[in-house]
């Protein structure tokens, strides 16, 4: 079983921000008037500078943060109606310091927490708690204390933990920064079946060969406020965008870029794309 059966319908309004601002205790602000729609089945990539205000953004979706002004809304309902504890059995998140997140003796109940958090039967929790453990290669380390595994592994319990809840919506801040390839593709695979089966996903990430892979959709924030929300596909073809915030494309999309003279219109993300677009290309230029 991949979810706790959706409460909601792919293309209803998942996330909203209106007008939202924030500012830590009498700092500056750090978001600056956002304003955004998030739909249920997603898949939007959350991408910015170092300071940008991705964290702190994705916090508010799940009420780790409350909006010094403007509001946000889940599922039409005003975030600040519903205490974290509320909020978190629909968004899970990952937080980009795995250390913020571990609390528990063992990894096995680290991942257990959330599951049985949310009232699921303890037949469910276990068989949960299982699965994730098998399926981020953690089983080795099950009964080990996870505060003291190296950090991918932490990372890889911090994730296990927020999978095994099964979130309508998961955020995934900078999920795959210290994992392995192998580590990374397998997560990516598991992230794509729960959107398959309808999830909402954000993921944060200074990793443009995944948001080109795996997100369709693409919000650019610079300085606390979002500067481009569209396809992905759209954001990577605009030079100037990615210069004024230093982002800087795959190779295979910088290598396609040289090569469009050969085939003039193709705007690709992917190595599949390139293989599609450039696979003859030797011949061609023969
Ligand atoms: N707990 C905090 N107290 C005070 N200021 C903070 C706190 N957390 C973040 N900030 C500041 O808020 C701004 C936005 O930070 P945030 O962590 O949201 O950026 P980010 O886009 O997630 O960056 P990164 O790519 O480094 O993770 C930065 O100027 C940061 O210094
Ligand atoms: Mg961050």
């Amino acid at each position: 079983m991949e979810s706790n059966g959706l409460a909601h319908e792919v293309g209803d309004m998942c996330l909203e921000a209106t007008d939202l601002w924030f500012a830590y205790e009498e700092g500056p602000s750090v978001l600056k008037g956002i304003s955004l729609e998030i739909k249920v089945g997603d898949f939007v990539a959350l991408i910015g500078q170092n300071g940008s205000g991705k964290t702190t953004l994705a916090k508010h979706f799940n009420g780790l943060l409350r909006p010094s002004r403007g509001r946000v809304l889940l599922y039409g309902e005003d975030n600040r109606e519903h205490p974290v504890a509320h909020l978190a059995r629909t968004v899970g998140y990952v937080f980009q310091n795995p250390d913020h997140q571990i609390f528990s003796a063992t990894t096995r109940e680290e991942i257990a927490f959330g599951p049985r958090n949310i009232g699921l039967e303890e037949s469910e929790v276990q068989q949960r708690t299982e699965q994730a453990l098998e399926y981020f290669d953690l089983t080795a380390y099950a009964d080990h204390q996870p505060a003291i595994l190296g950090f991918g592994l932490r990372r890889k319990v911090s994730i296990a933990a927020v999978y095994a809840m099964r979130t309508d919506v998961l955020i995934l801040d900078e999920p795959t920064a210290g994992l392995d390839w192998k580590s990374t593709h397998e997560l990516m695979q598991r992230i794509v079946a729960l959107h398959r089966t309808g999830h909402t996903i954000i993921l944060i990430t200074h990793d443009m060969r995944l948001v080109a892979e795996y997100a369709p959709r693409c919000l650019v924030l610079r300085d606390g406020n979002i500067l481009a929300d569209d396809d992905t596909r759209e954001i990577f073809r605009q030079a100037d965008l990615l210069r004024e915030t230093h982002i800087e494309l795959p190779q295979i999309c910088r290598l396609a870029r040289r090569l469009e003279p050969f085939n003039p219109g193709r705007n690709i993300l992917t190595v599949a794309e390139f293989l599609e677009g450039y696979g003859n290309l030797a011949e061609r230029m023969r």
